[in-house]
């Protein structure tokens, strides 16, 4: 009986240190990121629909400074984090989600102060922002860019009830969050 219970105890405790260790491990992503100054250099004129500045207004350009307020320490200490809401993985998941990303597949212009970036929700660019790529829709995607045509799936896996500034419950009008951030392409006249 004291044996059985020692054994499980056991494998509690090497579980948790498992679950521990993950979320301060790096993942190895497909492509190389290279940051929203690398897509801004094209994505900024109004020909091209000025992603750039419409992106730099938008509270995403700002998720991850967000963290680095008193607001947020205090959350994340409500939460029971003992880690500054910058540091702590169950916050940057949604604010900065490359934080994790290894570092030998970050670019020289990739900023992690970036928060919620272009290759956020577009995916890894290295090997699609070339021009010559970008122009071909087909093998952009082949080559990793990630289009949605379904809001009411893809931002709701950030905007949920799991931010704790969301109640459990509220509905998320993913219609009106788009208003405010679409940044489409002017159609050619
Ligand atoms: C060298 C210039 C250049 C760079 C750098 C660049 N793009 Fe583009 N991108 C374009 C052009 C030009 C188009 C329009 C292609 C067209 O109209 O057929 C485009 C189209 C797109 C589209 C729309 C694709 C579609 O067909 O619906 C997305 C999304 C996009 N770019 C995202 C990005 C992201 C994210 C980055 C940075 C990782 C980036 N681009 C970097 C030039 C660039
Ligand atoms: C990777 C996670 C993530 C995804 C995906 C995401 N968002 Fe956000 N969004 C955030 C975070 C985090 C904030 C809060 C930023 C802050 O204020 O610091 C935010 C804030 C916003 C805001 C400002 C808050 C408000 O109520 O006005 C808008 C608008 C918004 N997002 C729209 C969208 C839309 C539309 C989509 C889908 C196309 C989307 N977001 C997808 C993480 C995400
Ligand atoms: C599931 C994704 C998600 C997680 C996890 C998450 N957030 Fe957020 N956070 C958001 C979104 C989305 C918003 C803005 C949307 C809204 O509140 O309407 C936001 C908004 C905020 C805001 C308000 C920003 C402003 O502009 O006023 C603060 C502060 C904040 N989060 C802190 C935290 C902290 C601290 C943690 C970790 C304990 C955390 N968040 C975890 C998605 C997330
Ligand atoms: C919160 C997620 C999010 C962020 C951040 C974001 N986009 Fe988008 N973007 C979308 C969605 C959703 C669409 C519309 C559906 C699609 O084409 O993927 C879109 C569409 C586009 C288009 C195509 C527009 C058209 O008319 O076909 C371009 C170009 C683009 N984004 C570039 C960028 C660039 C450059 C950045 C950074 C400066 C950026 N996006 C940041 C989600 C995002």
């Amino acid at each position: 009986m004291f044996h059985k219970l020692f054994i499980s105890v056991l494998l509690l405790s090497s579980t948790l240190l498992l679950a521990a260790s993950d979320s301060t491990k790096t993942v190895m992503p497909k492509h190389g990121f290279v940051g929203t100054a690398t897509c801004g250099m094209c994505h900024k004129t109004e020909k091209q629909g000025q992603q750039l500045s419409i992106w730099q207004n938008s509270k995403h350009a700002s998720a991850y400074k967000t963290l680095q307020t008193d607001e947020a320490n205090k959350i994340a200490k409500e939460k029971g984090f003992s880690t500054p809401a910058v540091e702590t993985p169950e916050c940057l998941k949604c604010h900065a989600p490359e934080y994790n990303v290894d570092k030998s597949m970050l670019g020289p212009k990739f900023n992690i102060a970036d928060g919620v970036q272009c290759e956020t929700c577009h995916g890894a660019g290295a090997d699609y922002k070339n021009l010559s790529v970008m122009k071909d829709k087909a093998k952009a995607v082949e080559s990793g860019l990630v289009l949605h045509d379904d809001l009411k799936t893809f931002c709701v896996t950030c905007h949920n009830s799991e931010s704790p500034t969301i109640k459990a419950g509220e509905t998320v009008d993913v219609n009106a969050l788009w208003d405010k951030i679409k940044h489409p392409i002017p159609q050619a006249k």
